[in-house]
């Protein structure tokens, strides 16, 4: 259906947090699974008119992503990976048990609507495999009876245990409300969306997410780093750490905060490598060995002047 008065405004909101209008067509999507449940015909009409995209680029777009479903999903988008590291874990003896259990195959939906059920490829968890998302939380490392046990309990709508990172979940339309970039959907001017806006006047911009503001004139907030004076000292303190005991710079990563990735990961005398050049040129250019320029002196050019003639 159309969106309701409130998530018409919401829907406004997100497009003017763009340049250009047709950037917001990703979070749209996501608010139109939050309130549809699935990209509805009505959902794709109405992202066309705020986003001046076609009816059919839209339903492109849509299609292109396996996250936007074309069919109404449970309350519950349960996930399986079947790509290599999951699958040599066992991953799809866990699909196998799973579709068999809810008697449903990729993305189909149970019968009481609690679980849509689908296979995967990678979902960037691999040192967890076999890895099940329920509504895009991770569950590592799952048995298939581990698996089963999991949505046993969201079938029969009982307190899930934790994922493994994340929160428990609540829902795929909830967590769709999250995805659109609108914080949580019980709480809209919550938590994340005060921490937007606080991001957003730290970081120079002067437009409320509230405030559309888009076309010709818009100027889009600069993004500065915000680390501090004793952010710096401190990632300064861990490079000479690093420099002259030798230490592993990922070890000492969480003691020097987010900066922490900044430290040379390779010994601060070597030669730097040049754009283009092969593996062992740089090597052999330091060592004034003739590469790849040297000898193009000869027969290289040679040849190039005969083409050029
Ligand atoms: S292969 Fe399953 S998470 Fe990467």
């Amino acid at each position: 259906m159309a969106f309701t008065p409130e998530l018409r405004e919401r829907a406004e909101e997100l497009v003017g947090r763009y340049p250009e209008k047709r950037s917001a067509v990703l979070p749209l999507l996501h608010l139109v699974q939050h309130q549809d449940g699935y990209i509805s015909d009505d959902g794709v009409a109405e992202i066309s008119e705020l986003t001046d995209f076609t009816k059919a680029e839209v339903g492109a777009v849509a299609t292109f992503y396996t996250m936007y479903k074309r069919e109404p999903m449970g309350r519950h988008l349960v996930s399986v990976c079947t790509n290599f590291s999951c699958v040599v874990r066992g991953g799809k003896e866990v699909y196998q048990r799973l579709s068999e259990k809810l008697g449903v195959g990729h993305e189909e939906t149970t019968e009481d609507g609690a679980i849509t059920l689908e296979h995967a490829e990678c979902l960037g968890n691999c040192e967890g495999a076999p890895l099940v998302t329920v509504d895009y939380y991770n569950y590592e490392c799952l048995t298939p009876e581990q698996a089963e046990e999991l949505v046993d309990k969201l079938v029969a709508g009982e307190d899930v245990p934790p994922p493994t990172r994340g929160r428990v979940p609540e829902g795929i339309r909830h967590v769709s409300h999250r995805l659109a970039g609108l914080g949580d959907a019980d709480d809209p001017d919550g938590e994340i969306a005060r921490a937007n806006r606080a991001a957003r006047a730290h970081h120079g911009g002067s437009t409320p997410l509230t405030t559309a503001t888009s076309g010709p004139g818009h100027v889009p907030a600069t993004i500065v780093p915000s680390y501090s004076d004793e952010d710096e000292a401190e990632r300064e303190r861990a490079r000479a750490q690093v420099r002259e005991t030798g230490a592993d710079p990922g070890v000492l990563e969480g003691a020097a905060g987010p900066g922490a990735r900044e430290f040379p990961t390779r010994d601060p005398d070597a030669v730097a490598q040049r754009p283009g050049e092969a593996p062992g040129e740089t090597e052999h250019r330091e060592a004034g060995i003739p590469g790849r320029e040297g000898e193009r002196t000869g027969a290289d050019d040679e040849n190039e002047g005969d083409a050029n003639e």
